[in-house]
């Protein structure tokens, strides 16, 4: 049976990774989060303290990433590993989130990062979200998505979701995160956030969770039945 690459872009907090993790299990492929590859650079970088302005340490440190993916068999999620440790939980505090929109500029760290992204990528299968997954790392996605939703709708879930793993945040510092973030990832040089051209795009305000979940598995189905 052919496969496809679907290719999930959008906002912070629009929620893209748990509508990926979705979609994937509905059509039993692989979800691969590449926010959480940034957040384990940025993780290493400030356990390290490495300097991001020095591009030699930048590179050295680099060199020393291994980031996987394994699913916790107890829960059935998939969660981050970052040099055999693992950093799910680490690699969501706001320490990491306040920092990995500056570290997600840096050049050599998407060039080391996509280039690891399409090799998990390369049989297909596969359903990534970040921020230039369909412009950049695989811009011939069979299936390309934009999510959006307003920003205090997005502040909102993001609380609901830091609550339920026990971290207590206001309001007000999840709005200015996100659009922090949102200012950083669209203007920034190196692959800022653009929708694809050819992108669907999907406004999650007023959607309840299975119906974002639904559109995206109903537009792949599509897809597939254009091309089996
Ligand atoms: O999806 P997320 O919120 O976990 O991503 C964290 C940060 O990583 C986000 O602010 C920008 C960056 N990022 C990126 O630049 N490119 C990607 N493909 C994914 C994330």
């Amino acid at each position: 049976m052919n496969k496809i690459v679907i290719a999930i872009d959008g906002y912070s907090g629009c929620g893209k990774s748990s509508t990926a993790k979705a979609v994937a299990k509905k059509l039993g492929y692989t979800y691969i989060d590449s926010g959480a590859m940034y957040r384990s650079a940025t993780l290493h970088f400030l356990d390290h303290s490495v300097d991001i302005h020095n591009p030699q340490e930048v590179n050295a440190h680099l060199d020393q990433l291994n980031i996987r993916f394994k699913i916790n068999p107890d829960t059935g999620y998939q969660e981050t590993y970052l040099n055999d440790r693992n950093v799910e939980q680490d690699i969501r505090n706001m320490r990491v989130s306040n920092y990995v929109s500056e570290v997600s500029t840096i050049k050599a760290v998407r060039e080391a990062l996509v280039a690891q992204q399409q090799e998990l990528g390369k049989e297909k299968g596969v359903v990534m979200d970040g921020r230039d997954i369909g412009t950049v790392v695989f811009p011939k996605a069979e299936l390309k998505v934009f999510m959006t939703a307003n920003l205090e709708v997005r502040a909102l879930r993001r609380q609901k979701e830091l609550e339920e793993k026990g971290q207590i945040v206001v309001l007000e510092d999840i709005i200015k995160n996100l659009a922090d973030r949102d200012q950083t990832d669209s203007n920034r040089k190196e692959s800022p956030l653009m929708k694809a051209e050819d992108a669907v795009e999907i406004d999650t305000s007023n959607l309840k969770f299975e119906e974002q979940v639904d559109k995206i598995v109903q537009v792949a189905q599509e897809v597939l039945g254009k091309i089996k």
